[in-house]
């Protein structure tokens, strides 16, 4: 059976249904820091199949060993953790705690249960300010916040792991941005307040919560002047986990792939063909840069493809239309 950490969160939910899809056994866990049961309930209703499923948290060993006691794990996919740049630099020992001595618990009750496999969500923040696009896997690694520290940290531990031990496999997934929906508008992105990241504010704005969206600067060295960023939809995204976990379960050792499409959009592509396949209005107004943020990335994800067999499918419209199709009547 296949531990699902972070299970009802926004990539947790998409991976879990494509696991099921493909005839797999999971297990899920959360918390609950930033989803709801209605996502668990979604799985199961689109999977037709049931699954068993915990309430407990990455800091608290004792609701973890429960499932480790009921259940035969034969892998962990783990997505629990918290990711709010802004916060993670006013919360430093917050995101240290939850993500780093979280994935520490994880991995001890592992080694006592004799589970193997991981399947780790990276990021490309690990990538810092690259020097040149598109990003290859070995490119160098640094971090300009907290968040991004406590990714580039774990995937530190996880290589330590398999040195000490030459049974254990790891996969290091580096996720570019993850967008859009399940095309039965049952799960999907939804976080509550005012969210950080592009499509959610594109979202709100279109609903109206938002007057407006604020561009982070049209000064930018790319065509239009918008930052460029490589999106991903989460389905694409959850498949590649199927295929990380097959690579995992016949190789042992540190894996390391670049998990997007390979293509980058800037912000007024996205604003655009939002607009455009939604039929409605994304109002903006240009503002200042954000602190932080990179000119242009975008991933070079040809390892994944040679050494996995996947690739991105969906196109930028599916992602915009499945975005908003998941959050227009909430
Ligand atoms: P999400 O917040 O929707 O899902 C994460 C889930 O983990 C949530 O349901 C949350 O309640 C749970 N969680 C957090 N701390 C926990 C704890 N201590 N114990 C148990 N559960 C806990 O986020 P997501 O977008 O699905 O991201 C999943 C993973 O992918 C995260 O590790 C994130 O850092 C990483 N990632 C996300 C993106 C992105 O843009 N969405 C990009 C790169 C990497
Ligand atoms: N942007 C705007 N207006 C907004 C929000 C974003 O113009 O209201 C722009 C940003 O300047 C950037 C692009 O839209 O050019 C994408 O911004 P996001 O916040 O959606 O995504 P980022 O690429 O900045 O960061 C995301 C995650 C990080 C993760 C990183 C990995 O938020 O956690 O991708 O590539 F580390």
């Amino acid at each position: 059976m296949i531990l699902v950490t972070g299970m009802s969160g926004y990539i947790g939910s998409h991976t879990a249904l494509a696991l099921l899809n493909a005839g797999r056994e999971i297990i899920g866990f959360d918390n609950f820091y930033n989803s709801t049961a209605e996502a668990v309930e979604a799985v199961k209703k689109l999977s037709g199949k049931d699954f068993p499923f915990y309430t407990a948290d990455l800091r608290d060993p004792d609701s973890m060993e429960k499932i480790f006691k009921e259940n035969n794990i034969d892998a962990v996919i783990h997505f629990a953790g918290l990711k709010a740049v802004g916060e993670s630099v006013a919360k430093p020992l917050l995101y240290y705690e939850n993500n780093i001595s979280g994935t520490v618990n994880l991995l001890k009750l592992m080694e006592k249960y004799g589970v193997k496999r991981l399947v780790f969500s990276s990021s490309a923040t690990v990538y810092g300010e690259p020097k040149t696009v598109p990003i290859k896997e070995d490119f160098p690694n640094s971090t300009t916040n907290p968040y991004g520290s406590t990714k580039l940290y774990i995937e530190g531990i996880l290589k330590d792991v398999c040195v000490s031990d030459k049974d254990f496999s790891v996969a290091l997934l580096r996720y570019f941005n993850p967008i859009g929906a399940h095309e039965s508008g049952l799960i999907g992105e939804n976080p509550n307040g005012i969210p950080n990241n592009l499509m959610p504010r594109i979202c709100q704005t279109a609903k109206g919560i938002m007057k407006e969206l604020t561009v982070f600067g049209d000064d930018y060295p790319t065509p239009d002047g918008t930052g460029v960023r490589d999106y991903i939809h989460v389905c694409d995204l959850a498949d590649g986990h199927l295929a990380a976990l097959n690579k995992i379960e016949k190789e042992s050792g540190v894996h390391i792939y670049n998990l997007g499409t390979g293509k980058g959009y800037s912000v007024y592509d996205l604003i655009r063909t939002f607009a455009s396949v939604n039929n409605v209005d994304v109002p903006y107004k240009v503002c200042p840069r954000r602190a932080g943020d990179v000119p242009v990335v975008y991933a070079d994800p040809t390892k994944a493809k040679e050494e996995l067999g996947w690739e991105a499918k969906r196109e930028l419209e599916d992602m915009c239309k499945s975005s908003w199709d998941f959050v227009k009547d909430k």
